[in-house]
Parts: structure tokens; sequence; C-alpha cells
């Protein structure tokens, strides 16, 4: 790509009161000073291509900037078909997730200054699930598991009060902004095929929790996470939860919890027992 000329502008020119070689090394001294610019390295391709192309595009730095807004400058300046998928600009709408130097983030709310911008910057889409077009990805897979979640079901047999600690847990799991970065790092999601095993992932535990944690609804989803929604199959590693944009401690307040109360509900023999004798699940 070419270098935008306006940015290369000196900030001085050599009639400015200064004259011959002293003059021209402070110029000089600016312009390196005031151009300085990073290198975004983007991974683009069309439908279904996994390993898709890398091309390198020269963006300005400026104070401040997101790796979003060197992606837009591209798209303004030197890619017009460059597909990205965005929309609140402020860490809200979950929609501009992608992997940048190999992690998932945010593009809105990644600084571009977290990088050493004397490399290239790798940004590539969501590795988990297919492209769509350069940096957008399907991730309809998510909305097919989150139908399988049992929806509130309200207590008909009390007052609707309750205190603030009560629904504390709840609202933190409805934090969620689902951008699905804690679904794209999960290996055991990203290692599968396209149709992802019998496993819901860390964001619908995350949902099925806040849910269970509201202390006016009366449904048990306990058995769906154990058995369709695979929740044995997470061995813990907090992947999920460090990449979190919302701050959500998925596997602490989410995940071990759940586990913790499957084991108490299905795996006691004395409850086992008695499960078997009245026939309830
Ligand atoms: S803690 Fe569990 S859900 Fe989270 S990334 Fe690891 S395996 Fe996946
Ligand atoms: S739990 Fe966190 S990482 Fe996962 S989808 Fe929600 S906000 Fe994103
Ligand atoms: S654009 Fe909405 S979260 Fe980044």
């Amino acid at each position: 790509m070419e270098r935008d000329a306006g940015a290369l502008r000196p900030a001085v020119k050599a009639s400015d009161g200064l004259d011959g070689d002293s003059a021209k090394d402070q110029v000089e001294a600016r312009v390196v000073e005031t151009a300085r610019f990073v290198t975004l390295r983007i991974n683009r391709g069309e439908a279904n291509d996994v390993s898709g192309r890398w091309e390198d595009y020269e963006v300005p730095l400026e104070p401040g900037m997101v790796v979003l807004d060197a992606v837009l400058h591209v798209q303004a300046h030197s890619a017009n078909d460059l597909a990205v998928r965005w929309n609140c600009k402020a860490a809200k709408c979950g929609s501009c997730s992608a992997e940048v130097g190999g992690m998932p983030k945010l593009m809105c709310k990644t600084r571009l200054e977290e990088f050493d911008c004397s490399k290239p910057i790798l940004v590539q889409p969501l590795q988990t699930f297919p492209r769509i077009r350069d940096l957008v990805t399907d991730v309809s897979w998510n909305y097919r598991v989150n139908r399988k979640i049992t929806p509130f079901r309200p207590r008909t047999d009390r007052e609707w009060r309750f205190y603030q600690r009560d629904v504390d847990r709840s609202q933190e799991m409805r934090k969620c902004i689902e951008c699905f970065l804690c679904q794209d790092v999960c290996h055991v999601i990203r290692y599968q095929t396209q149709e992802k095993p019998q496993y819901f992932g860390p964001r619908f535990y995350v949902r099925a929790l806040g849910l269970d944690a509201h202390p006016m609804d009366s449904a048990n989803r306990l058995r769906l996470l154990q058995v369709e929604g695979g929740i044995g199959l997470c061995n813990v590693t907090k992947c999920c939860t460090e990449v979190c944009p919302a701050g959500i401690q998925i596997t602490d307040n989410a995940i071990i919890p759940a586990k913790e109360r499957i084991v108490d509900a299905y795996q006691d023999p004395l409850r086992r027992l008695f499960r078997k004798v009245t026939g309830t699940t």
C-alpha cells in the first residue's frame, strides 16, 4: 500500500526561521516523530477459506488508536472491499470480535499501543467459526445452542421481593455482550468440526447459570448442562475467563458452581438411589 502523503507532511518548513543543515535536520526529526506508521497484517479470504491470505497495510499511528480504527482506515483508504463487522465502537455490542496478535479480542477495545508497533500486527477472523468473508465469521451455531437453554420460569409460590445481593450473581452473568470470544478460545469447541459436539460452551454456561441464579426462577437446568450441554468436558483451563471483555468470572462463578451442583445432584449415591425409588430425574 502507498503511504498517505498527507500523514507524512512535516510539521515545520525549512523557511521557519532556520537555515542550512540544522533546519533540514530538524524537519527530518519532526517528520520521523509525527509520521509513525504501523503495519496491519490482515488475513483475508472468501467464505469458508480456512487459511486465507495475509495482506499488509500501513496505517498512520494516532495516539489512543484502537485496532478497529486501523482496520477502518484500511477499509477507507486501501481496501474498500475489506469486510469487517462492528456496530457500537464502545465494547457493548460484541460484533467486532477477531483475533489480534493471536488472541481473541474486541477490536474496538484493543489499543495498538498494547503491541510492538515496529512489527506487523496480525489481525484475523475468529478461528473457531466459519468465515463469511475477510474478518467476518458465521457465529450462528451459537444462536442454535442458545435456543436449547430452558428459558426463565418464574416462581409462583412467593412474592417478588428480594435483596440486591440475591441477584448479584445473576446480574454478573447478564453483563455478557455475546461477543463469543470465550467460545472462540475454548479448545473443546475450537478443535471440533463445524457442527460442534454436544457442548454448549462458556457463553451458554454463563447464560444458564445467570437464569439459575435468579431467586425467582424455578427451572432446573443442571441435567441439560450435564447431558446435552457437555459441561463435564470443560477442564477448567480458565482461558474463557481470561478473554471475556465483560469481566465475567466464567469459570469461578458459573462453570465450577454448576459442576459442583451436578456432582451433588446426580453423582451422590444416596441421591441417585432416591431418584431411582421416586422415579424423579
Ligand atoms: S474453562 Fe472450560 S469452558 Fe472455559 S475455555 Fe477452558 S475448557 Fe472451555
Ligand atoms: S461470556 Fe464474556 S467472552 Fe463470552 S460471549 Fe459473553 S461477554 Fe463475550
Ligand atoms: S464495535 Fe461493538 S463491541 Fe466492538
